[in-house]
């Protein structure tokens, strides 16, 4: 079969030959029902029946993978699609470096293996949990249709962690596959075993820096799982990450969008100070210094999705050649570790300091680096937006310590500007940090839906380009009544 195309001819569109995999198909089938349950418990409310404009991958070539067609989103085609095999490829670092990278799952690290999958594979539902009341709400049926766009493939995302979870890990595989249906965002009782999945996106603000933080956080997890020497996994993963480069437009250009918008119609009503926070609310749009605040809460819990800075798993999971680094077949050096330092910033005598560590325990610091880069790159394109707006304000990513949970500075308070406070002190403060009640609430009140074809809410700008090239007033969803 042409592992480039799609078979679609079954239940479960794939390109791993699933039709002649019958253990496989029909441990996948017997997961089918459970899944689309699970949907349509879980999935956007109130918007099941809608049609809605969704990509579809219909190939894995990079030149042209998708199909754009009016969908039910209950009917979307889930498959199982992994990259193409790249001949003769091999462990790419750690200790196994140089060997041929492995098809089936190395016994001695499967323990580790399956954990790296199940947590990735928790995040993706998570999501869709997290959004799945803004349909609601949405500004317009251009971003109606990009939220569903996410949540069907982060769909496809749970899919794909299954596929490998009942592959090749047999009956344990299967149960964690089925407990992936089981655990939901926020319970409780069966909560998902990350922090910010566990969180609340109560509006649209919430849901761009989502896409903008938090999935961006998922596209570097799977850039450190797509250099895998276990060849299935790091297959899956670069397939996914042709999907979520979307999902941080959407994050990027959204937040994008609603900076323009605050500072054109400042300009129009004459605004200068964007500190004057009344005054801009009252024009129906966002004020830039609510917009930092949430940068600022979505920032650190994403922050806490790296793990501690200093970790024992992390140079486990490289060192057995199941998680490497950021573009590890670009960096140019033993891609051991064995001997190396990496700085990392730690609590030092109740200072923040730099501090050199083994470079194999400061692997989670060094993703987060990576990550800090690509964020402040965007949160720069933000800025010349403003600044070419004629405002004068400049969005800034919080310093490291602020609120924190995970890793050194789990235990202390620091304002975004990195400096250490007391805790009665930083609660004093707080308001001044993130979002506040009153924030919350002038959001909650501007989230009214905008579903009229090419109209937008009053607080976001129209998007440059439509999806597909489709003009201004296309009709990206047609909600059933
Ligand atoms: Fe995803
Ligand atoms: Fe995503």
């Amino acid at each position: 079969m042409n592992i480039v195309n799609v078979d679609y001819d079954g239940l479960i569109p794939n390109n791993v030959d699933l039709a002649r995999d019958a253990r496989v198909k029909k441990a996948l089938e017997k997961w089918h029902p459970g899944y689309i349950d699970w949907w349509h418990d879980m999935g956007p409310e109130g918007f099941q029946q809608a049609l809605v404009y969704l990509r579809t991958a219909v190939s894995v070539d990079p030149k042209g993978w998708a199909k754009f067609d009016y969908v039910r989103m209950p009917e979307y085609k889930w498959g199982i699609l992994l990259a193409p095999q790249v001949e003769a490829r091999q462990i790419p670092f750690g200790a196994h470096k140089g060997e041929p990278a492995w098809q089936d799952v190395p016994g001695e690290h499967r323990a580790m293996l399956r954990r790296l999958i199940v947590i990735q594979g928790d995040t993706e539902p998570a999501s869709v949990e997290q959004q799945r009341h803004l349909g609601k709400t949405a500004p317009s049926l251009y971003d109606l249709r990009n939220l569903f766009q996410v949540n069907v493939e982060e769909g496809r995302h749970l899919w794909a962690m299954v596929y490998l979870l009942q592959k090749y890990f047999g009956a344990d595989g299967r149960e964690e596959a089925e407990a992936l249906l089981e655990r939901r965002s926020g319970d409780p009782d069966t909560p998902r075993m990350l922090g910010a999945f566990n969180e609340q996106t109560p509006d649209w603000l919430s849901f761009f820096m989502f896409t903008f933080f938090t999935d961006r956080d998922g596209k570097m997890q799977l850039e450190a799982l797509a250099q895998s020497g276990f060849d299935p996994l790091s297959r899956t993963c670069r397939f996914m990450l042709t999907e979520e480069a979307h999902h941080m437009f959407v994050g990027e250009t959204g937040i994008g969008r609603i900076v323009e918008k605050t500072c054109a119609a400042m300009k129009a009503a004459g605004i200068e100070d964007a500190n004057d926070i009344e005054a801009v609310r009252k024009l129906g749009v966002i004020d830039l210094p609510t917009i930092q605040k949430k940068a600022n809460l979505h920032f650190s819990l994403t922050l806490d999705l790296f793990g501690s800075e200093i970790s024992t798993n992390a140079a486990n999971a490289f060192h057995a050649g199941l998680k490497g680094r950021f573009r590890e077949d670009k960096l140019e050096d033993d891609h051991a570790l064995e001997s190396e330092t990496y700085p990392v910033l730690r609590l030092v005598e109740g200072a923040i300091a730099k501090q050199e560590v083994p470079a194999l325990s400061g692997l989670n610091m060094r993703l987060r680096d990576d990550y800090v880069a690509e964020c402040s790159a965007g949160v720069g394109r933000w800025n010349r937006a403003i600044d070419k707006l004629g405002i004068r304000f400049e969005i800034t990513l919080p310093h490291v310590a602020f609120h924190r949970h995970i890793g050194e500075f789990a235990n202390i308070k620091a304002d975004p500007a990195g400096n250490l406070s007391s805790d009665a002190e930083w609660q004093k403060r707080r308001d001044e940090f993130l979002p506040s009640d009153s924030d919350r609430a002038f959001i909650e009140g501007l989230m009214q839906p905008e579903f009229e074809p090419g109209k937008f809410a009053s607080w976001i700008a129209a998007p440059k380009v439509g999806i597909d090239n489709k003009p201004g007033d296309f009709e990206y969803v047609k909600i059933a009544d």
